[in-house]
């Protein structure tokens, strides 16, 4: 059986990079992984007081019962001011709760962040690994994925543009369905 895998895309750009590097590590990836693409950008952000209510917005409830379906996650995401965007921190909180009804608990994860500057999304895929952590998530640890100067590794297409980041991509998901398969 296919490890179901959510994934979780930092941008909500049209044109966004991450998007495109997402799309090709989903084509990349083994048949031993199955990926849905989980929207985040319809998340309200967290607020307590509405699952205290019993009126949780539907996008929170569709989003954890998405999450709650899959093994494992792979977050693609920018990096917004040396950290992970709000996107991606909101999905975090709001997949955590109710309290005791983390989505989040014992699965298996990934982190690949890129963008057009030198230093990868360093910091956002520290910061969302962070978080990770006290979720009880299995984050692999290497290979890490640090894409810089990410723009000019895609052609107008939209496509990986050369064959030396198509295989960091493919040794990248490859090691994540050999992690997802060991740890869930
Ligand atoms: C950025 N960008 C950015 N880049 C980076 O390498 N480090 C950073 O800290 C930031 N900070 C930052 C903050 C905000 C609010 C924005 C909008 C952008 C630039 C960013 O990497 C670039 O816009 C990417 O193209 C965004 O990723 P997508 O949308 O192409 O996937």
């Amino acid at each position: 059986m296919p490890k179901k895998i959510a994934v979780l895309i930092g941008s909500l750009r049209k044109d966004s990079l991450n998007r495109k590097f997402a799309q090709e590590l989903i084509a990349l990836a083994p048949s031993s992984l199955e990926f849905e693409v989980a929207e985040i950008g319809d998340l309200a952000l967290y607020n307590q007081d509405l699952d205290d209510a019993g009126t949780p917005p539907a996008p929170w409830t569709r989003f954890r019962e998405q999450l709650a379906k899959v093994d494992g996650v792979l977050f693609v995401s920018p990096e917004y001011n040396r950290s992970m965007p709000a996107t991606i921190k909101n999905a975090i909180d709001v997949g955590s709760r109710p309290w005791g009804k983390s989505i989040w608990n014992g699965k298996a994860a990934a982190v690949f962040t890129a963008s057009p500057g030198a230093v990868g999304g360093f910091g956002a895929n520290h910061s969302i690994r962070q978080s990770l952590v006290a979720l009880n998530v299995a984050t692999m640890p290497a290979p890490e994925a640090y894409i810089g100067n990410a723009a000019n590794l895609l052609g107008p297409d939209g496509r990986v543009n050369n064959d030396q980041t198509r295989d960091v991509l493919a040794k990248f998901v490859n090691a994540f369905a050999a992690w997802t398969e060991k740890n869930t």
